[in-house]
């Protein structure tokens, strides 16, 4: 454990997405440096499978985050706390924007970016002094493909959103992570045989020739709720994707 770890010892942690992928293992990374995590979703069966497995130290609750009374009631029961992690993001939706209804691309926004903004909003006003938010995008918003018009959209909101809050809610600290193709269930709709083929073309195009586990990507979460002088930043963690 290294002394920037060390911070984390006692300190209550919110993570909503937290109960697959990414803000799963972040809670699982935070928990292993002394901290109480709180992991929230929507599905009460994933949310009792996470805290079962984390064990020790955490609680779960279902929340729907596109429900903002529910965001607000979340926060009430919860009571004060250290940081807020959100990494909450429902099915990829792609496609050409000519064959996308506005509808699907406004869904696109619902809990990346207007369920972030409801968790920032209703959360803030209980972090503790020294506390942090962290948040979360997606490098398509640097390096955008065909297709992913919304969701590179929902990311670079996610960014200027950051540095707003940033400057809005100091002295607390608001950060965002950005990840590159991560190996989490956010893929699990793909068939096996083509997720597989997506890792391993997309690893073996990456300057570090792997795609990432959510691990790689928690290390990420952890250091910026723990450096006391970072805020307004999006960290990229994305095995240097942006580059090739
Ligand atoms: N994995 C990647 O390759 C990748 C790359 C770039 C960016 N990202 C972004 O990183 C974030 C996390 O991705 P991930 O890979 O960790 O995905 P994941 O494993 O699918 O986890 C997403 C989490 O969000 C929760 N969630 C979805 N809709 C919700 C709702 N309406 N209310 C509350 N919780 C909700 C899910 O739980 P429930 O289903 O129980 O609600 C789950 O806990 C997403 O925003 C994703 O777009 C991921």
């Amino acid at each position: 454990m290294t002394a920037a770890d060390m911070k984390l010892r006692d300190q209550r942690i919110v993570l909503l997405g937290g109960t697959s992928g990414i803000g799963l293992a972040t809670a699982r990374a935070a928990l292993a440096v002394g901290a109480s995590v709180i992991v929230v979703s929507s599905n009460a069966e994933r949310v009792a499978d996470a805290v079962n497995g984390l064990g020790e130290r955490t609680t779960g609750y279902t929340v729907d985050l596109k429900e903002q009374s529910a965001v607000r009631g979340l926060f009430e029961q919860i009571g004060p706390f250290d940081h807020l992690v959100y990494s909450a993001g429902d099915s990829l939706q792609t496609g050409a924007l000519a064959g996308m209804d506005l509808d699907t691309v406004r869904q696109v926004f619902d809990v990346r970016v207007f369920g972030a903004i409801a968790a920032v909003k209703h959360g803030a006003p209980y972090l503790r002094p020294g506390g942090s938010v962290v948040l979360t995008s997606g490098v398509a918003s640097l390096r955008p493909q065909r297709g992913w018009v919304a969701l590179a959209g929902a990311c670079s909101a996610m960014e200027g959103l950051a540095r707003a809050l940033a400057v809005e809610l100091a002295p607390v600290r608001v950060n965002l992570v950005s990840p590159g193709l991560v190996r989490t269930p956010l893929w699990a709709n793909l068939p096996d045989a083509d997720r597989e083929a997506l890792f391993a073309a997309s690893g073996e195009a990456l300057p570090v020739g792997y795609v990432a586990g959510a691990d790689d990507l928690a290390h990420a979460y952890l250091y910026l709720m723990t450096n006391r002088y970072i805020t307004g930043q999006t960290v990229a963690v994305d095995g240097g994707g942006v580059l090739v």
